[in-house]
């Protein structure tokens, strides 16, 4: 049984510095921060250590990449009020974390990474045989235990590595959370609630210890977290209890899956800036136009009076994210009949596509006059990040004796 964070909702996710984002980006992970942002507290960060791991022969665009993303998101409505927003080099406890946790990380675990091998084929050009390359899936279990994350919004590609992460907070755990004479001290730390607190508590760990009930585990967990008078070991001790473990002091984080992007490039395969079929959010609206003017269409609808199929055309699957069922049957319609042209089809589209960049290019203009703001809510977000980091850093330097008389 898994060990779920005490900050069940707490969500952590990172970007690499690639630069400005684009309709993929927007359409992918952002789209799902931004809502994410709205219900749970949110740790967002610039992975800027992430991509040191794959460009160290060339770091110099990674500082203004950090700037435009960091720019990029707020004008896409990332909301710094709602979440904490930072730079990964400027919490070095993530590093610390990780010198840590490579102690206890299986050399096979880190090899058996999918990504390990497949980046290392798909950038041939690169040197990837290296210590930083292999140990990068580590380093984000650093960053997502450092806070306790609880969820991680990431595409298909990372769920190994939060799968990862999960077995070294467990592993981690059960190394250093079997302390001696546990469940006495658990029982000690249960008395601490008072005692019809603690009989309830008895109970519901019984209910689910000995019958599988989940929901009495939910209970005892709600019950945990309402507990203001007990201490944050007393409080990890009990979930451990709850869970048949030791003490739960780096809490095990849950996949959420973001839907991937549904958003074509200009060419019908997936947008990517190594493609060159993006369409930036800071693109000129004159440059969007046009690249969606000349996009390819259904290949076999050479001439205006060639009926075609939507289903072969990359342009259908931008009506399909932008346009309402009304235009939506029009298209069919006027496709397959050749009753409209692919001009006169794709004008919704450019209208649509131009009218979800106005407000963002228009925030990105307001935030590239006011340098100081931006570096001003960066700072307050590294700095409310580093808090936290330094206080689960307190617990793990204590769990691995490092304490000194
Ligand atoms: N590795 C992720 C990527 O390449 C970025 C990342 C780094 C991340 N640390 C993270 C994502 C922690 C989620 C949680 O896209
Ligand atoms: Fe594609 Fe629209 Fe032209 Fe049909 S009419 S081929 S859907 S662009």
């Amino acid at each position: 049984m898994n060990a779920a964070s005490p900050h069940g909702n707490r969500v952590i996710s990172g970007m690499r510095p690639t630069g400005r984002l684009h309709l993929g980006h927007y359409h992918g992970v952002l789209r799902s921060w931004l809502e994410l942002q709205h219900e749970h507290e949110c740790f967002f960060f610039v992975a800027d250590w992430h991509a040191l791991t794959t460009h160290y022969d060339d770091p110099s665009p990674i500082p203004g990449s950090i700037w435009d993303m960091v720019v990029d998101w707020l004008a896409a409505g990332i909301n710094p009020g709602s979440a904490t927003l930072f730079v990964q080099s400027r919490v070095p406890e993530h590093a610390e974390l990780y010198l840590l946790l490579s102690m206890i990380a299986p050399l096979g675990w880190l090899e058996r990474v999918p990504s390990y091998k497949d980046q290392q084929e798909k950038l041939k050009e690169k040197d990837l045989a290296t210590y930083g390359f292999l140990g990068y899936p580590l380093l984000q279990s650093a960053d997502i235990l450092i806070y306790k994350g609880g969820q991680v919004p990431v595409g298909e590609d990372q769920v190994a590595h939060v799968e990862l992460t999960r077995e070294i907070a467990r592993r981690f755990n059960h190394i250093y959370g079997r302390e001696p004479g546990f469940e006495e001290l658990a029982e000690q730390a249960c008395k601490k609630m008072g005692k019809k607190n603690a009989k309830l508590f008895d109970k519901l760990r019984r209910k689910y210890r000995e019958r599988g009930d989940q929901e009495a585990r939910e209970v005892a967990r709600a019950l945990l977290e309402g507990q203001g008078n007990i201490t944050v070991s007393d409080r990890e001790r009990l979930f451990g209890y709850l869970e048949g473990g030791g003490r739960v002091i780096l809490p095990e984080p849950r996949v959420l899956l973001t839907k991937a992007s549904k958003m074509p490039g200009l060419d019908g395969q997936k947008m990517s800036k190594s493609y060159g079929n993006a369409i930036a959010l800071r693109d000129d609206p004159t440059e969007v136009e046009h690249s969606l003017r000349t996009m390819p269409t259904d290949p076999q609808r050479v001439r205006r009076t060639d009926p075609g199929d939507p289903e072969r055309c990359p342009v259908w699957r931008l009506h399909q994210i932008y346009s309402d069922e009304e235009v939506k049957s029009w298209v069919r319609e006027g496709c397959r009949t050749a009753g409209i042209g692919c001009i006169d089809c794709k004008q919704p589209i450019i209208d649509a596509v131009l009218d979800e960049l106005r407000p963002i290019q228009a925030r990105v203009r307001e935030l590239e006059q006011q340098p100081d703001l931006v570096r001003n809510l960066i700072n307050d977000g590294c700095e409310a990040a580093r808090n936290l980091a330094r206080e689960t850093m307190e617990e793990v330097r204590h769990a691995m004796s490092l304490v000194f008389p």
